[in-house]
């Protein structure tokens, strides 16, 4: 071979190779950084991990049954773990998952800042993660892929305004809060207090912890009668769970809820919107459980490469005494 053809062989092998680098088209195509490529038939293949924080409410319950019954419905291998409330154990649990060699990751996770750490070794082991629920310190596109979540702040708003219309603007509220460090805590709270501080005749006079369970809200309520006896006529509370335990704290000590004080939740349990029909609470917010169907579209969308918004919002509405009854069957 002379000397030209050995050139010109030299600068096709280069520009063959600069071409099929620069190939879109050659791998999958993602708005991510760290999606695995999964191929073949998707709904028999891919191996899903879901880390749940836990299940000691009714919406928890629900949410687990949505997710894990849609994507066994799919055909999708599920590795479910269950945090039982503990932020250390969640993080333990994703490594087992991620051990297990899941292509995608749901992760819903139980604090704001101390589950990053879990999000980080999905990171690292380059498995896709979804976030789903609350949020978690990260860049959705950099760290996990897209966070699926209601506006929980929004949710505190609706019930905040509804009980500013009821009350005339006038109220001496008690705050029973959900897990102290999670998104939903943090949101919800400063929801609520935008619009009480924006009222002057409104006051929060005592917030205490109730974890999100009903046992333990019940009491945080307890000690509040205790200590605070007389001085409030609404109570807020986080969740409708926990709205229950309240009820139960009110009444045992001689409190009647929709005659002597007006409680308010958020979620759209079963019981609560029971409790609204029966006159105890006042009002509640959805915020729906049912992940499943928008999860699993949102998985097949990354498996055909197709674009995956950064934020995906989950809609919801008041339930109050004007559409409770409509809204009984529906709710979880
Ligand atoms: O993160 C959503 C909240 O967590 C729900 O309102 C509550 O019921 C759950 O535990």
């Amino acid at each position: 071979m002379g000397k030209l053809n050995k050139l010109i062989s030299v600068l096709l092998l280069a520009m063959i190779l600069f071409m099929l680098s620069s190939c879109d088209y050659l791998s999958p195509k993602s708005n991510i950084e760290n999606e695995t490529e999964v191929s073949g038939d998707a709904t028999h293949s891919v191996a899903v991990g879901f880390s749940q924080t836990g299940n000691q409410v009714g919406w928890r319950l629900a949410q687990t049954t949505s997710i894990v019954g849609e994507g066994e419905a799919r055909g999708y291998k599920i590795v479910y773990t269950d945090a039982q409330e503990d932020t250390e154990k969640q993080i333990t649990d994703v490594e087992e998952i991620l051990k297990e060699g899941v292509d995608y990751l749901i992760f819903d996770p139980r604090e704001y800042e101390a589950s990053a750490a879990a999000l980080q070794k999905a990171k690292d082991a380059k498995v896709p993660v979804i976030v789903v629920d609350r949020a978690v310190r990260g860049t959705p596109g950099v760290d996990y892929v897209t966070l699926i979540a209601p506006d929980f702040s929004w949710e505190a708003e609706q019930v905040a305004n509804w009980l500013k219309r009821a009350k005339g603007g006038k109220a001496k509220i008690v705050e029973i809060t959900g897990t102290l460090g999670s998104s939903a805590m943090i949101d919800r709270q400063k929801g609520f207090g935008q619009v009480v501080d924006s009222e002057p005749g409104m006051e929060i006079i005592a917030s205490e912890n109730g974890n999100f369970i009903r046992s333990e809200a019940q009491k945080a309520m307890e000690k509040i009668i205790q200590t605070k006896p007389g001085q409030f006529d609404t109570i807020f509370v986080h969740n409708d769970d926990m709205a229950i335990g309240v009820l139960q704290a009110l009444k045992s000590a001689g409190i009647m809820p929709g005659k002597d004080v007006m409680v308010i939740g958020i979620d759209g349990q079963k019981e609560a919107v029971q409790a609204i029909i029966d006159g105890e609470m006042a009002c509640t917010v959805t915020c729906s459980p049912y992940y499943g169907p928008i999860v699993f579209d949102t998985i097949e969308k990354l498996i055909k490469g197709e674009f995956v918004e950064e934020n995906i919002i989950m809609q919801n509405y008041i339930i109050d005494i004007n559409n409770a009854k409509e809204e009984l069957d529906k709710a979880f």
